[in-house]
């Protein structure tokens, strides 16, 4: 089924969207992100999904990668999914990896800068942290977007950031953070 894109802002030379749908449904994106355990192994939320998705491959190939700490991304290929690559970030566990805040804007960070290594256009996150690991929704949107947001304009290849949000409540929760950080503008108004 096709993402409802709920808002969209240009940062930099980047499009940032805000979209209700399924990370493990992301044709067209060169790369989906997981909200990896540290072993890198199927779990529950995303991670469940995407292994599903991927098959077995995917464990196997992170097997070499792992473990990773929280705020570290690696990458794979993207195996049984449309997308030829999966970046794999551990999000903070809620009151428990500290800092929290400067840890899960190390994932966005770090996995844009290796899309960007790796000449990747277009990548695709879900809320990370924001399931299992706890992170209240609301304060995870506002860190997720605003790190987005500053990174976007050193991308010189990334040229597209997707947040796939499930549930209509993370759709509502993103697009305000997204509209409040962007000025108020959205819509595909552009960000200076
Ligand atoms: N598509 C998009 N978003 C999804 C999907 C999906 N298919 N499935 C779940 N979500 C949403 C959840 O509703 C939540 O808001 O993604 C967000 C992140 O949830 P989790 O997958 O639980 O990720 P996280 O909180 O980072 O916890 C990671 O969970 O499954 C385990 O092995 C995993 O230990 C790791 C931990």
């Amino acid at each position: 089924m096709a993402d409802r894109i709920a808002s969209s802002v240009t940062a930099g030379s980047v499009l940032v969207e805000v979209a209700e749908g399924d990370i493990t449904d992301q044709q067209g994106f060169d790369a989906v992100v997981n909200a990896a355990n540290a072993q890198l192994l199927p779990g529950g939320g995303v991670a469940g999904a995407l292994h599903r998705a991927a098959g077995p491959g995917l464990a196997e190939e992170g097997r070499a990668l792992a473990p990773i700490r929280p705020g570290e991304c690696v990458i794979t290929g993207g195996h049984r999914l449309a997308n030829p690559w999966v970046i794999h970030c551990l999000g903070p566990v809620y009151r428990m990896d500290e800092p929290a805040e400067q840890l899960l804007a190390s994932c966005y960070r770090k996995a844009l800068e290796l899309a960007e290594r790796r000449g990747l256009t277009s990548v695709a996150f879900p809320a990370i942290s924001t399931g299992v690991f706890g992170y209240p929704m609301e304060e995870a949107a506002a860190v997720a977007l605003r790190t987005v947001l500053e990174v976007a304009p050193r991308l010189e290849k990334v040229r597209r950031v997707r947040f796939v949000l499930m549930g209509s409540r993370a759709l509502q929760v993103h697009t305000r953070a997204l509209e409040r950080l962007a000025g108020g503008g959205g819509g595909g108004q552009g960000r200076p």
